[in-house]
C-alpha cells in the first residue's frame, strides 16, 4: 500500500486541505508532521464549511485515523476546541480515530506573547508571523528546554516545568516590552486540565504508525505551509520555523524515509503569499486585486489579505527539486476565468542579469523582477468540469505549459471549493 506525502509547492495556502481531503478516500491514515495552528484548512463538504488548524482534514471521513506527529507544535487549547467542535458535529465519535504524539511540543501562552511582542518590536522589518507562538516553541524545542504533550499528563512534572520556564519567559517578555497576564498556579491548573482532555489521544505515534504499516495501511502525510516557507529551503528569514518540505514527513512522524513512496506538490493556478518577504511575481495592481477578490484570498487563520501574483515557474521547479515531486496538483484554476491573458513567470531579472533558477540569496531575490510569458485566457466558467476534456482548450494549454516548465506531471486540477469540483488525472495511491 503506497504512502504519499502532499506538500505545498509555493508559499502556503495552495489548497492542500482540499487535495488531502480528496485523497483521503484512498488512504487509511492522515498524518500531520510539522507546523501548528499557523496553518488553516478551509474545507467545504456538501456546502458546509469547516476550518481546521491542527487536526488533519481526514477527520471528516468517518473510519479514517488522523495522527498529529512529533514534529507538530500543538496549542492544547486549540486542539481541545477542535475536538469539541468536531464532536458537536457528530464527528470523531471514536477516540481511536485521533492519535497525538507524546513527543509533540506544546505551545504555551508565553510562546504566543513572545511571538507577538517580537513582531511588534521589529516594526517594518517584521516577518509577519501568524502570532500563534510557532517560532518561540520551535526555538525552545531546539534549545532542549521545550514542553511536550507528555509533560501535560503528569501534574507534578508540569508544575516543575512551568515554574522553570515561566520565570525565563517573563524576563524575556520584559525585555521585549510584552506582558503575560496569567499566574503560575492558574496556568498549571489549566494545562493539567488540558492534559486530561488530550490524554485519550496521546501515545507513541511512531510506534502506532509502524504497526499501521505492518497491517498494510496506507498513509497520507499532510504538509502545512509551503516549500518557500521552509526554514532551510525557503526565503529565509521570511519563513516559518519548521521544515515544510517532504523530507520532514519522516522526521516529523517517526517513520523512515523508505516508508515514503510518492510526493505530490500542490500549487494554485496563480500565487499568493502572506506576511513579509520577497515575491517577484507579486501584482500590486487591479489584476492582483481581482485575484484576491475572486480567489477569496484572505487568511483562514488570521483573516489577513494575501498578497497575490501570477504563477512562478521558477518557484515550482525549485519545489520539484527540493521535495522530489512525482506530481503536481493545481487548485483554483476557475479563478483565472475572465482574464484576457494569463501570465507565467519564467525567469527573473536583477541588475542586468537573468536568472532561470531561483537565486538562493535573499537580497538578490528581493531585487528581482519577474519575466513573463503570456498565454491566452478563457472566459468559460470551469466549476462544472469533471473531466480534463471538459476544460476549455486555453485552460488545458495553460496547465500543460506550467507542468512543462515545472518539470512535473499534473495529477489533479481543481475548479471549485467543493470536494466534487476536482479532476483527478492520476491517483498517487493507485499509480
Ligand atoms: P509563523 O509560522 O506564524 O511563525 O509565520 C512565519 C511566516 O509564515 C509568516 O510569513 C506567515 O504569514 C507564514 N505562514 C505561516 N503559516 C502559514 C500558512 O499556513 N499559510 C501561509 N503562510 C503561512
Amino acid at each position: 500500500m503506497p504512502n504519499v506525502v502532499v506538500i505545498g509547492a509555493q508559499w502556503g495556502d495552495e489548497g492542500k486541505g482540499k487535495v488531502v481531503d480528496l485523497l483521503t478516500e484512498y488512504a487509511d491514515v492522515v498524518v500531520r508532521f510539522q507546523g501548528g495552528n499557523n496553518a488553516g484548512h478551509t474545507l467545504v463538504v456538501d456546502g458546509q464549511k469547516t476550518v481546521l488548524h491542527l487536526i488533519p482534514s481526514g477527520i471528516l471521513h468517518p473510519g479514517k485515523a488522523c495522527v498529529i506527529g512529533n514534529g507538530v507544535v500543538v496549542d492544547p487549547e486549540v486542539l481541545a476546541h477542535e475536538i469539541d467542535a468536531l464532536k458537536a458535529r457528530g464527528l470523531l465519535q471514536d477516540d481511536h480515530q485521533l492519535v497525538l504524539s507524546l513527543d509533540a511540543h506544546v505551545i504555551m501562552p508565553w510562546h504566543k506573547a513572545i511571538d507577538i511582542a517580537r513582531e511588534q518590536r521589529m516594526g517594518a522589518g517584521k516577518i509577519g508571523t501568524t502570532g500563534r507562538g510557532i517560532g518561540p516553541t520551535y526555538e525552545d524545542k531546539v534549545a532542549r528546554r521545550g514542553m511536550r504533550i507528555r509533560d501535560l499528563l503528569d501534574e507534578a512534572r508540569l508544575a516543575r516545568k512551568v515554574k522553570e520556564r515561566l520565570q525565563a519567559a517573563r524576563e524575556e517578555l520584559q525585555r521585549l516590552g510584552g506582558t503575560l497576564d496569567v499566574d503560575e498556579a492558574t496556568l498549571v491548573k489549566r494545562f493539567a486540565e488540558l492534559g486530561r482532555k488530550l490524554a485519550p489521544y496521546a501515545q507513541d505515534a511512531s510506534l502506532w504508525l509502524h504497526r499501521a504499516m505492518q497491517a498494510k495501511k496506507s498513509l497520507l502525510f499532510e504538509g502545512a505551509q509551503g516549500t518557500l516557507l521552509d526554514v532551510d529551503h525557503g526565503t529565509y528569514p521570511f519563513v516559518t520555523s519548521s521544515n515544510t518540505v517532504a523530507g520532514n514527513a519522516a522526521t516529523g512522524s517517526g517513520v523512515g524515509p523508505t516508508a515514503i513512496d510518492r510526493v505530490i506538490g500542490i500549487t494554485k493556478a496563480y500565487s499568493t503569499r502572506v506576511g513579509g518577504g520577497p515575491y517577484p511575481s507579486e501584482l500590486k495592481d487591479a489584476t492582483g486585486d481581482q485575484l484576491r477578490q475572486v480567489g477569496g484570498e484572505y487568511g483562514a487563520t488570521t483573516g489577513r489579505p494575501r498578497r497575490t501574483g501570477w504563477i512562478d515557474a521558477l518557484a515550482l521547479r525549485y519545489a520539484a527539486r527540493v521535495n522530489g515531486l512525482d506530481g503536481l496538483a493545481m487548485t483554483k484554476l476557475d479563478v483565472l476565468t475572465g482574464f484576457p491573458e494569463v501570465k507565467i513567470a519564467i525567469a527573473y531579472r536583477c541588475e542586468g542579469r537573468t536568472y532561470e533558477e531561483m537565486p538562493s540569496d535573499l537580497e538578490t531575490l528581493e531585487r528581482c523582477e519577474a519575466v513573463y510569458e503570456s498565454v491566452p485566457g478563457w472566459s468559460e466558467r470551469l466549476g462544472g468540469a469533471r473531466r480534463w476534456e471538459d476544460l476549455p482548450r486555453s485552460a488545458r494549454e495553460y496547465v500543460e505549459r506550467v507542468a512543462r516548465l515545472a518539470g512535473v506531471d499534473i495529477v489533479a486540477v481543481s475548479v471549485g471549493a467543493d470536494r466534487g469540483e476536482t479532476i483527478l488525472l492520476q491517483n498517487p495511491f493507485r499509480a
